[in-house]
């Protein structure tokens, strides 16, 4: 008998992309294949987020096209996965008949049962299945595995299931217990749960001894990772840990939270080489008042001497940072100091986001009083902010030779390959005759030729020619950290340019 296949799509934030990689793993190990596109899967799964009405928006269209294909494949099995799942658990099947498995982000520890349960009861339905019964025959089998269930991380990772072999995510913690007015993320995500330190180093280990040099730590917050655990379990433990892996050559974690950046943290990122020499510390907004009302829990002025401490000690970390623009009552006014914020700060890189209220949050209470025009301009006015530092910082780097983690072909030119400098950016050099792709997963030195707003162009250098290509010029300090970290962002989006929702 050939074995089922299914297609997975990931809608949401890098611990959604992780989820999806956890999935996979459970799936494969049940006997499941991946299909070569979606239109030929057995199974076919959206892994999907909340977070802005424009997400949830994709999916639904999604689900509404996968709506016709069932009536003319019964057995078909349509699941929804991640945040929406969660969030709309109770009436997705009433809105999407069709739909067959409903499953939150805390139960996909055992997500091959629940899929196995769903093709059999499906291949049931379909022995009766009357195609001439018109669009109400269509039913799908409704399993609704969510609020409470197995977690994701209590799957045995099949290291071998991840897009990147040199690279590779792993959640330190998950849900969120942070207040924040406009955010669906805790009600889908739940209570933050830190996993243990033993766990993660094992996982980690386990990963590095199959060829991966750079893991991303995440979690919401994940500069509280160990709170719930105990007095003495901190981040920088954590990196401390890990960093004695000695295949381990890029250590990076997102999103930190700024009422977290304690002095033990910016001392670990101080004095251990291998951590990114990026921190992704969202602000969300310049103003006071908009900060409180959003529930944020610091001031601007604490935001700026926090990381003014982080830089005390390590001058070379460059910060990036998310905004909001438009949340409710915010006045032209208090939008300036969020792009005065943005100067002062001098971010490498920000993603802004419209404001979009989402049900059951508190800010979901507040008129959402700033216009769709309005937001909008608030908006082109960060993008235009953040983009002149960009091509600022850009600029500096052009005559340097960084070194670059290799990711593989460029997005849109198949005449290169692409990858990550130490901060994060992203460089595009010229494939070799042979096509390179031997390059993919290795560090290579990289002279810098030209800057844009969004990546550089280099020349790929022999080894040999690094050192001269080093001494040309005098690399800015931001070029001239011990050794040569990078952070990918595995998204595919563009940096500061995500945000138009
Ligand atoms: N846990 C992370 C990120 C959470 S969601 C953190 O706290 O930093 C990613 C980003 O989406 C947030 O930083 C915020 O800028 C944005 N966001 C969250 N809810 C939003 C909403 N309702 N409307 C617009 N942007 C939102
Ligand atoms: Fe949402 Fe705030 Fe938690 Fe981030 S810290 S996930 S913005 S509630
Ligand atoms: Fe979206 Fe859920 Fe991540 S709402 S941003 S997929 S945590």
């Amino acid at each position: 008998m050939t074995a089922p296949t299914y297609h997975l799509t990931s809608y949401g934030c890098q611990m959604n992309k992780l989820d999806s990689e956890l999935v996979e793993s459970r799936l494969r190990q049940r006997g499941y294949e991946p299909a070569a596109d979606e239109a030929s899967a057995n199974v076919v799964l959206l892994n999907t987020c909340s977070v802005r009405q424009h997400a949830e928006d994709r999916v639904w269209s999604r689900l509404g096209k996968l709506r016709i294909r069932k009536r003319a494949e019964p057995a078909l099995v349509v699941g929804v996965l991640g945040c929406m799942a969660e969030e709309h658990k109770r009436f997705m099947v009433a809105r999407m008949p069709h739909v067959d498995l409903v499953v939150g982000p805390s139960a996909f520890g055992d997500i091959d049962v629940t899929v196995e349960n769903a093709r059999h009861k499906n291949l049931e339905l379909a022995k009766v299945h009357d195609p001439s019964a018109g669009k109400h025959a269509v039913a799908g089998a409704g399993l609704v595995a969510a609020g409470i269930g197995v977690s994701g991380d209590t799957i045995v990772r099949d290291v071998k299931v991840r897009p990147h072999k040199s690279q590779a995510f792993v959640s330190v913690m998950r849900g969120c217990n942070m207040p924040c007015t406009y955010c669906i993320v805790p009600t889908t995500r739940g209570d933050e749960v830190s996993r243990p330190i033993d766990a993660i180093v094992e996982e980690a280990a386990r990963l590095c001894g199959d060829g991966v040099t750079e893991i991303t730590l995440l979690g919401q917050t994940v500069n509280a990772y160990g709170r719930d655990l105990g007095p003495g379990i901190t981040l920088a433990k954590l990196l401390r840990a890990l960093h004695e892996i000695p295949s381990l050559r890029r250590l990076a974690f997102i999103t930190s939270h700024p009422n977290f950046l304690s002095e033990d943290l910016i001392a670990a990122m101080a004095e251990l080489p291998k951590v990114a020499r990026y921190l992704h510390l969202p602000v969300q907004s310049g103003s006071d008042r908009v900060l409180k009302a959003m529930r944020r829990g610091y001031t601007r002025e604490r935001y700026l001497r926090r990381v003014e401490q982080l830089l005390a000690k390590a001058p070379d970390i460059e910060l990036h940072s998310d905004f909001i623009v438009g949340y409710p009552s915010e006045t032209a006014a208090e939008f300036d100091e969020s792009a005065s914020l943005m100067l002062q700060v001098g971010y490498a890189q920000s993603y802004v986001f419209q404001y979009s209220p989402r049900p059951g949050t508190v800010a979901a209470g507040l008129v959402d009083d700033v216009s769709k025009a309005e937001k909008e301009r608030r908006n082109q006015v960060l993008l235009t902010i953040q983009d002149s530092l960009c091509v600022q910082k850009n600029n500096a780097l052009v005559g340097t030779t960084q070194e670059v983690l290799v990711e593989g072909e460029s997005p849109k030119d198949a005449t290169r390959l692409s990858g990550r400098t130490v901060h994060h950016r992203i460089v595009h050099f010229d494939r070799p005759q042979d096509g390179g792709l031997d390059l993919v997963g290795r560090y290579v030195p990289v002279r810098i030729e030209q800057a844009m707003a969004h990546s550089l162009v280099g020349k790929r250098l022999a080894e040999n020619e690094a050192e001269h290509g080093r001494g040309d010029r005098e690399e800015p300090e931001s070029a001239r950290h011990a050794h040569d970290l990078d952070h990918p962002r595995h998204d595919g989006t563009r940096p500061h340019r995500a945000a138009t929702t």
